[in-house]
């Protein structure tokens, strides 16, 4: 194994009780990540038992392991390093119930060795949340651990409070870790950097200088396997209660009083708070054509793969600013960015046919790819005799420093910290249920679904919810090719 790197992993090894470790996000995510935090040498030690509902055994469990690491780690998986990770595997079905897990989870410490602590993370649907964290109590397997909880947290206010309140009976406050694997994207967490490191940009971060911000995750993926499962959850839950408005409040929250846990969860907290119940009227949910036609899809169903809306934040820094949010499935382009639209100089000298204003405000464009990108859109001179304006822009790609490789990927980068008892970038009980509260009104009386075909930006309406802006997506111009070895 690996030298682990200074200061950045847990103190102590850690047992790993994987429930849903044969499911999706497990597969693509959880295993590769976990691979990648053991092999190189960022958890000093660690033994991870795999439970699920699957009638399989070590060597089964083993074997779902490899492939997940095959198909989905972006990372090379010698044979040396897949003997030391696979060692470390254990599987407990849940058929075996409490009893065997507990005797598992007791093994594995006894191979450890030594002081450990143990992290739960439950990879399962709401639904199966309850259950989960039941078995672990009933395992005695509190003592000593962590648990991360996968979202979304709940499906409205009333469930989310029951489970906060279940929950609780077993695991302090303390103890849980409410993942949102957006807020784990590095950019996201640059969108702090960005803002409090730097004097030159949060002077105009404000309903003074800002017109109005798009956040727009729109995405070319198809549900797959999963419909079954998004059939009960559609694009507002799975996708702005927990992603996107954790990333607005990122983007503006009130500077800190520290760069902690609790002052930013605090100041997280106030921006939900500010924001104003969701307005059915300012909403388009759409579906595209031919998802009542998948496994597990009301013929007749009403789900969302598609949702655009316009919130607000009535507080000092942000009254009379609109906030549009769109994501949604199987549409035009898969791209991830926050937009910022600045308001535009109070009176032109430049002539009519100049282009001025022609190709919409300036623009602050944050992509949140795994590796950052932005971009500051302005006017300049275009070369040449008169003055003729065009659209110019400075750009940053991460690319470019040479350091893509450091990245850790966004659920690596959460378990490490759930490891380490760090909540900085986990959501709060108190914030999951304001922003259930907010949804009330949208979850009480949805406009009716409309249907776009496969490849377009959503609903015709769009505009419309925009207007008199225009959505920022597709760009005008492209982000400008970077040279990937930063030569
Ligand atoms: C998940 C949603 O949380 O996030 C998916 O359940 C969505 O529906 C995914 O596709 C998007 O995440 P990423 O990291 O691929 O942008």
């Amino acid at each position: 194994m690996a030298k682990a790197p200074v200061g950045v992993g847990p103190k102590f090894p850690q047992v790993v009780v994987l429930v849903g470790a044969t499911g999706d996000l497990s597969r693509r995510k959880l295993l590769p990540g976990l691979f990648h935090l053991f092999s190189s040498g960022f958890i000093p030690g660690c033994r991870i038992i795999g439970v699920s509902l699957d009638d399989t055994d070590v060597d089964g469990f083993r074997a779902i392991a490899q492939g997940a690491l095959e198909e989905f780690s972006p990372r090379s998986l010698t044979p040396e390093k897949w003997s030391a990770f696979s060692d470390c595997l254990d599987y407990v079905s849940l058929s075996a119930g409490a009893e065997a897990l507990k005797a598992a989870v007791a093994r594995a410490e006894a191979a450890l060795g030594c002081e450990s602590r143990r992290l739960h993370y439950l990879s399962v649907p709401p639904a199966a949340a309850l259950s989960a964290v039941r078995l672990l109590g009933e395992a005695d397997l509190v003592a000593n651990s962590r648990v991360v909880m996968e979202k979304p947290f709940g499906t409205d206010l009333a469930s989310a409070r029951s489970l906060n309140a279940k929950l609780h009976e077993v695991f302090s406050e303390e103890q849980i870790f409410r993942i949102d694997h957006f807020l784990g994207k590095e950019p996201a967490q640059n969108i702090l950097a960005f803002r409090f490191a730097n004097g030159l940009f949060e002077p105009i971060w404000n309903r003074n200088f800002i017109d109005h911000v798009q956040i727009d995750v729109p995405e070319t993926l198809g549900l797959g396997k999963r419909s079954a499962f998004y059939e009960t959850t559609g694009a507002y839950r799975d996708m702005v209660v927990t992603h996107l408005f954790q990333i607005l409040a990122f983007m503006a929250m009130e500077p800190p009083t520290a760069l902690e846990p609790k002052p930013i969860s605090e100041e997280k907290n106030k921006v939900f708070r500010s924001m104003l119940p969701i307005d059915p009227k300012e909403v388009v949910r759409g579906q595209y054509i031919g998802y009542r036609a998948e496994a597990g899809v009301d013929p007749e169903s009403d789900t969302e793969t598609f949702i655009a809306l316009k919130c607000q934040i009535d507080n000092w820094r942000w009254a009379g600013v609109p906030f549009f949010l769109r994501t949604g499935k199987k549409l035009a382009e898969g791209q991830r960015i926050i937009s910022i639209a600045f308001r535009e100089p109070p009176k032109s000298m430049f002539p009519i046919g100049s282009g001025i204003g022609a190709q919409g405000p300036d623009h602050l464009t944050f992509d949140l790819a795994d590796a950052s990108k932005m971009s500051l859109s302005f006017y300049g001179k275009r070369p040449g005799p008169g003055m003729r304006l065009d659209k110019l822009s400075l750009q940053f790609a991460m690319h470019d420093t040479g350091l893509v490789g450091e990245i850790l990927e966004a659920y690596e980068r959460l378990i490490l910290d759930a490891m380490r008892g760090d909540h900085t970038l986990f959501t709060t009980a108190e914030g999951i249920e304001r922003l259930w509260e907010v949804s009330i009104p949208l979850l009480e009386a949805p406009p009716p679904v409309r249907l776009y075909p496969e490849g377009a930006w959503g609903p015709k309406s769009i505009h419309q919810l925009v207007a008199p802006h225009a959505w920022r997506l597709p760009f005008e111009r492209a982000w400008r090719d970077h040279n990937p070895f930063g030569s």
